[in-house]
């Protein structure tokens, strides 16, 4: 059976609650095996365990976290071909897009043993420690299901 992994750096919990709301909508009430880490709990080889790797970053100046970067760049050489890849982050609105745009860069840059497509969300901020702008939990649960409605759909 196909099982994801949500993980994610968070400062003040938001890119958490983002991580735990894409795994409420992923799961589907258990029937996609889902498990959301901090990214200082986890390595690359645990995540190639899954068939759905999601990973989360707040924007600091621009950029995923050092944390994250630090996993982008170890995971940039592994065979991540048949993996469903999904990022998201957590933003003010004039950074929208950005951070997930660099994450996708980074993974897919010089590793040719990544399948597209990528999904990504940019959640926006209301303060630099939240909380999460009205309406945007729900984009996070929709994506968790986009992702779980294309596992069930594939041969
Ligand atoms: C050091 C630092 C730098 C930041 N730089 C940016 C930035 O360049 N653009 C932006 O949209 N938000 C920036 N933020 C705000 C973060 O987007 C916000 O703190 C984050 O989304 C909250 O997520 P968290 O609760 O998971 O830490 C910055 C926050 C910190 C702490």
């Amino acid at each position: 059976m196909a099982s994801a992994v949500i993980v994610y750096d968070s400062w003040y919990g938001c890119t958490k609650a983002v991580a735990d709301e894409i795994a409420r909508g992923l799961s589907g009430e258990g029937r996609i095996p889902t498990v959301v880490a901090h990214v200082k709990d986890t390595s690359p080889e645990q995540l190639l365990r899954h068939d759905v790797i999601v990973i989360g970053s707040p924007c600091h100046f621009g950029a995923p976290t050092p944390r994250i970067r630090d996993l982008l760049q170890k995971m940039r050489t592994l065979d991540l071909r048949g993996k469903r890849l999904a990022f998201f982050d957590t933003c003010f609105s004039s950074d929208r897009g950005r951070v997930t745009a660099r994450m996708e860069t980074m993974l897919r840059n010089r590793n040719p043993f990544v399948s597209p497509p990528f999904l990504g969300l940019s959640v926006m901020v209301e303060e630099t420690r939240g909380p999460v702008a009205p309406g945007e939990m729900g984009k996070a649960r929709d994506l968790g299901r986009t992702i779980r409605t294309s596992l069930l759909l594939s041969p």
